[in-house]
């Protein structure tokens, strides 16, 4: 599980709290969004949560671990072993097809032969099995995204954190995200927090988090 003990952010000493004195519990398995107006710290917060930013009062936990002040090269393991990450602007690399971008984090993890049946499947998963050998700017922004998804998920993560993953795509693509994420929800138990300004892509998750002014105002499972 993932505990958060009296976060605070600011950007700068004298600015204001982006994230204030906020305590959290994010439990094996658990599938939430993170909702709340533009400004209102959602990305922060998830930054904090995941490791990519360490700057900030208080701390977070892995399990037993504390991974605020957690040298680099374990928290480097941690990320690699146990968590996927999707941005809204995915960042895939366009001289690699569809298939290398998935493998990538196999690669680097020296997982290449390892991880090529998954990769497959979750390119089956995201329906683009037919489009493996496609290079991104062959795809639309909804496929891209799916296949930012699958490289998410290669190494088949504990946790996956997801910042406004739908904000770029239609109702269907969106669909089919949250479909997706549903699924590794259930079927892996993949914990996974998601950043959404939409209220109906807020409905799916199993527990709702909404935030004003880097406070959490609820937090509702249903
Ligand atoms: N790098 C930054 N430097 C200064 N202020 C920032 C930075 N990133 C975010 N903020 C501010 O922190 C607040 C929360 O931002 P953010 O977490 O991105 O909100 P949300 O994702 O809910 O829209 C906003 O007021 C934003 O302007
Ligand atoms: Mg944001």
């Amino acid at each position: 599980m993932i505990r958060a003990l009296h976060l605070t952010k600011r950007f700068s000493p004298t600015g204001p709290a982006v994230i204030d004195d906020l305590s959290v519990e994010i439990f094996d398995g658990n599938f939430i969004s993170l909702v709340g107006r533009s400004g209102s710290g959602k990305s922060t917060l998830l930054y904090l949560i995941s490791s990519l930013d360490r700057k900030y009062e208080g701390e977070v936990f892995y399990d037993q671990s504390e991974i605020t002040h957690m040298p680099m090269q374990e928290l480097h393991n941690l990320r690699n072993r146990q968590m996927g990450f999707v941005f809204q602007f995915h960042y895939l690399i366009n001289e690699l097809t569809a298939l290398e971008n998935i493998l990538l984090p196999a690669r680097k993890a020296g997982l290449l032969k390892e991880k090529e049946s998954t990769a497959h499947e979750l390119l089956k998963t995201v329906g683009l099995d037919e489009k493996a050998h496609r290079l991104p700017n062959q795809l639309s922004g909804g496929e891209q995204q799916r296949v930012a998804i699958a490289r998410a998920l290669i190494m088949q993560p504990k946790y996956l954190f997801a910042d406004e993953p739908t904000g770029n795509l239609d109702t269907h693509n969106g669909d089919a995200v949250m479909n997706l994420f549903a699924r590794f929800n259930q079927d892996h138990k993949t914990t996974i927090v998601y950043v959404t300004h939409d209220r109906e892509f807020a409905k799916r998750a199993s527990r709702q988090i909404e935030l004003v002014d880097g406070k959490i105002v609820s937090d509702e499972a249903h």
